[in-house]
């Protein structure tokens, strides 16, 4: 990927000629099933492009209740573009299609509009879990049906689809834009795609210039980008193998309760009161294990292509001692 990097022909993007960013905007645009793509410097300044360009002030966004959108942007669509969400839980961020539609507003003199429906996938709150496309497809028939837009958050799209051994765009067939991530579990230094309709892309372009996401040489970001769609990718199996081996190797550890994970990313219930998530973290901190303490009792590891099963075994080995 460094020699991928450093061997990128690059122009100024900002003028829309970078080859290199249009070859990776071609290629995940094809790869979603939609008409084209736009290259963002990070996954957060992507997601709020795709809420500013469905929605208007004063309206509202339908998202689900433990969503990086909802939780980890910082309230930027209410600041960005004065939108307010209307937070629906659900069962591992399968978002209820008839709990959806209960939230979406009666379109009277009273109340705000419903401009928008936000969704993710993998739902990494959850524990990377994967959302059936079935309750996707239902999403978008209910949405269709109320003629509202859906906004997909699939920084971890890859996962999904390697999960569910279907196409990306099968997966992607029930938002009208598509957020993807290059940086996570794919190995990429930085970088995100927003994917959808040729004339909002077009828009989008205009919206990352208001927030200052147009890069120049961008090539030798999108180098990195299709460098790991052609080696990166397939791999991604490898990765749910040893989440699933840390998984049972937690499952033994007493004070823990692993949620069985369907892809990388396994979450950590820490069940021992007199022992905060933070607490085990630290610890496994200092065996040079990272796992963040997402929560006052719970953990996420993510395992990525740096993580080897020797990596698993240390993590294993780091996790008995840093509970005992
Ligand atoms: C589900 C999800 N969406 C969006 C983002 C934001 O991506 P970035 O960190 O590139 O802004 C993240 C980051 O962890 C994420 O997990």
């Amino acid at each position: 990927m460094r020699q991928a990097i450093a061997e990128a022909v690059v122009d100024d993007d900002v003028l829309g000629k970078d080859p290199t960013a249009d070859r990776l905007e071609r290629r995940v645009a094809d790869m979603l099933g939609k008409d084209a793509a736009l290259f963002f410097p990070s996954g957060t300044q992507a997601n709020q492009t795709g809420i500013l360009l469905h929605t208007t002030p004063g309206s509202e966004a339908i998202c689900e209740a433990d969503s990086h959108i909802f939780n980890y942007e910082y309230a930027n669509a209410a600041w960005l573009g004065g939108v307010q969400f209307v937070p629906v839980t659900s069962d591992r961020g399968r978002l209820d299609p008839d709990a959806v539609r209960a939230a979406v507003r009666p379109g009277d003199r009273h109340h705000p509009r419903t401009t928008l429906i936000c969704t993710e996938q993998t739902h990494g709150a959850s524990g990377g879990s994967v959302v059936p496309v079935e309750t996707l497809t239902q999403l978008r028939v209910m949405a269709d049906d109320l003629e509202i837009p859906v906004h997909l958050d699939g920084a971890r799209l890859w996962h999904a689809g390697a999960a569910l051994g279907v196409p990306l765009a099968d997966v992607a067939a029930c938002a009208d834009t598509v957020m993807v991530s290059m940086s996570k579990g794919l190995g990429c230094p930085a970088g995100s795609l927003l994917a959808g309709p040729a004339a909002l892309i077009e828009e989008a372009w205009t919206i990352r210039k208001r927030l200052g996401g147009g890069m120049r040489q961008v090539g030798i970001l999108a180098a990195a980008g299709l460098y790991a769609l052609d080696h990166n990718l397939e791999r991604l199996a490898e990765d749910h193998a040893r989440a699933a081996r840390l998984f049972a190797a937690c499952s033994e550890i007493d004070g823990l309760r692993p949620v069985p994970p369907d892809t990388n990313t396994l979450r950590i219930d820490v069940v021992r009161k007199d022992l905060p998530a933070e607490e085990v973290s630290r610890r496994l901190a200092d065996r040079g294990v990272w796992i963040l303490a997402l929560g006052p009792d719970w953990l996420r590891a993510v395992v990525h292509l740096d993580v080897d099963d020797n990596g698993i075994d240390r993590a294993i080995e780091a996790l008995h001692e840093a509970v005992a």
